[in-house]
């Protein structure tokens, strides 16, 4: 049995394998439809969200399955003092495999450990968000046809923005991938993304406070969000949530090809008139969020279309 708690859980063959997968559930739903008939996915979130616990039970209802689940820790036995292991043995007696976001870091991991059946990290918190990354990397691998030989813009919250220490990680394993890391000083990403991955695999990067000073040069701009759950005063929140605003007059230094990816929600870091430029793709990455769930579920329960 296999769990999903980091993009590094799969080798980048097996990656290759997953994408291609997910484009052909793009390309043929109908075949898909009926793969995972009497099979439940539980959703077990701690922590709000709207597409990722949402992509995930579309994915198993495209797929033919089932969903069940809860969407906040106060709507659940947690409330009560349910630890997170006991949760997953009993979840293991009712799904067939379970999608658990968590604010505290390491949860879905616990889980994993005492679980029966296949633990996906949906997001734990400053941590990891591994099925974003696979929404990313789909996202790159469909629309720019490869993912490597890029450079990459990571923009905002670089901090506790989870999904962007999730994509580094799994975007070093590819050949000429080059970071700009894009943020306020308060804000850069911490030292074991720095130190630990970027610096001791060589991987070329360069940090910048102005975004006018990176667009030129990238392929793709991961813009993020100022992460408010995650800092320990209103004040410094307030202070950072508007340093990035893309807007219309900042697009015009962009290449043309350049894409803006955004993991969602958004909050005022993209002005809403940058929505209709072509390379805005962040709602059709929404989109194949769903795909590469779906991919990921089949996956993980090994059923063979
Ligand atoms: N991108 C993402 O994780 O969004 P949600 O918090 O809405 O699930």
């Amino acid at each position: 049995m296999r769990h999903l708690m980091s993009p590094l859980d799969f080798s980048v063959e097996e990656l290759d394998k997953l994408l291609k997968l997910a484009n052909d559930i793009e390309k043929n739903p109908e075949k898909y439809a009926h793969a995972c008939e009497g099979k439940k996915l539980a959703t077990c979130f701690y922590e709000p969200s709207t597409r990722t616990r949402l992509s995930f039970e579309a994915a198993m209802l495209n797929l033919g399955g089932k969903v069940l689940g809860f969407s906040d820790a106060a709507s659940s036995s947690a409330s009560k003092g349910e630890s997170v292991s006991d949760t997953i043995r009993v979840v293991s007696c009712y799904a067939d495999i379970c999608a658990m976001r968590h604010p505290k870091e390491g949860a879905p991991l616990v889980a994993a450990q005492k679980s029966r059946i296949p633990v996906i990290n949906a997001g734990d918190g400053g941590h990891q968000h591994p099925t974003q990354t696979l929404t990313d990397l789909l996202t790159i691998y469909s629309l720019k046809g490869r993912l490597d030989h890029l450079t990459i813009g990571l923009c905002g919250d670089l901090k506790f923005g989870r999904t962007v220490h999730s994509l580094i990680h799994a975007l070093i394993r590819y050949p000429g991938v080059r970071f700009v890391l894009i943020s306020p000083e308060e804000l850069r990403v911490p030292s074991n993304i720095h130190d630990d991955v970027l610096v001791r695999n060589n991987i070329p990067f360069r940090e910048v406070v102005r975004l006018e000073d990176a667009l030129p040069e990238l392929d793709i701009l991961y813009m993020t969000r100022v992460q408010r759950e995650r800092f320990f005063n209103e004040e410094d929140y307030i202070r950072m949530k508007d340093f990035y605003i893309l807007n219309k007059e900042k697009m015009e230094l962009a290449p043309e090809n350049m894409l803006v990816l955004h993991p969602l929600p958004r909050v005022n870091e993209i002005s809403v008139e940058v929505d209709d430029d072509p390379r805005a793709v962040y709602f059709q990455q929404a989109q194949y969020g769903v795909y590469v769930r779906m991919a990921l579920i089949l996956t993980l329960l090994e059923v063979e279309v």
